[in-house]
């Protein structure tokens, strides 16, 4: 479960990204988060993952309170989350095999136990015939695909898209948005999203962020207010 309770994020500078965000999202919820550009999508996603710590208010993740000024199970914390971006953060010098096994073998996992994963959620996403092209072999699709499969392996529970069909054509986003669909109630699905079309065909709960406050928050929603 993930819990904002009034949270607030200022920058140095003054600007103030988010302003009082309360939410709760159960175990296994399917989210949108949207909201033109500035809206404050992306810090949410950031204090999820404690890059960022919000200037005031809590948040939960599981069960830690990764507000606390004492907070210092950071590897815990990001054991169960998956993190996926626009611009897929692909190693160009590592093949398909290697960029996923990579969040395992960090974790020091055994060869064997690495391999089976890595063929699991390679069959999952749809690309087991890629396992050993290089990036620069792929499509974008493909690459949004090696990303996904490195976020959701090792049983992470929680996954945080950032904008993850952003550069990709429609017809590849539905394909993305099919995988997402696969792992429905069986993690938690965060997706930080400008894809109208998705999102109002979808019918999952939504979020509308603007000016960095909630503005709404429905179940089977759409993308506008
Ligand atoms: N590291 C940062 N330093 C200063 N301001 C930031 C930083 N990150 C985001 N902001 C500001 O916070 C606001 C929300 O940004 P962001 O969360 O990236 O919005 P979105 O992802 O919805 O486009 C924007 O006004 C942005 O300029
Ligand atoms: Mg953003």
């Amino acid at each position: 479960m993930i819990v904002f309770d009034q949270v607030t994020k200022q920058f140095p500078l003054g600007n103030t990204a988010l302003q009082d965000i309360s939410f709760e999202i159960e175990d296994n919820d399917f989210v949108f988060l949207v909201g033109p550009s500035g809206a404050g999508k992306t810090t949410i996603l950031r204090l999820i993952m404690h890059e960022y710590a919000p200037s005031s208010g809590s948040i939960m993740v599981n069960d830690l309170d990764i507000s606390a000024n004492n907070f210092r199970k950071l590897e815990k914390l990001r054991k169960n989350l998956g993190v996926i971006f626009q611009d897929f953060k692909i190693l160009t010098d590592k093949n398909v095999f290697e960029n996923i096994a990579l969040s395992l073998r960090v974790l020091n996992m055994s060869t064997g136990y690495i391999k089976n994963e890595v063929n699991e959620v390679l069959e999952l996403v749809g690309i087991p015939d890629k396992k050993f092209l290089f990036p620069a072999q792929l499509s974008a699709g493909e690459l949004q695909r090696v990303a996904i499969a490195r976020a959701i392996i090792g049983d992470r529970n929680i996954i945080l898209a950032d904008e993850p069909t952003g550069n990709l054509d429609p017809k590849t986003s539905w394909e993305i948005m099919r995988i997402f669909k696969k792992l429905e109630k069986k993690k938690t699905i965060i997706i930080a999203t400008h894809n109208s079309d998705i999102v109002n065909s979808m019918k999952k709960r939504v979020l509308i962020m603007q000016s960095g406050e909630l503005k709404k928050d429905t179940r089977k929603g759409g993308y506008d207010l």
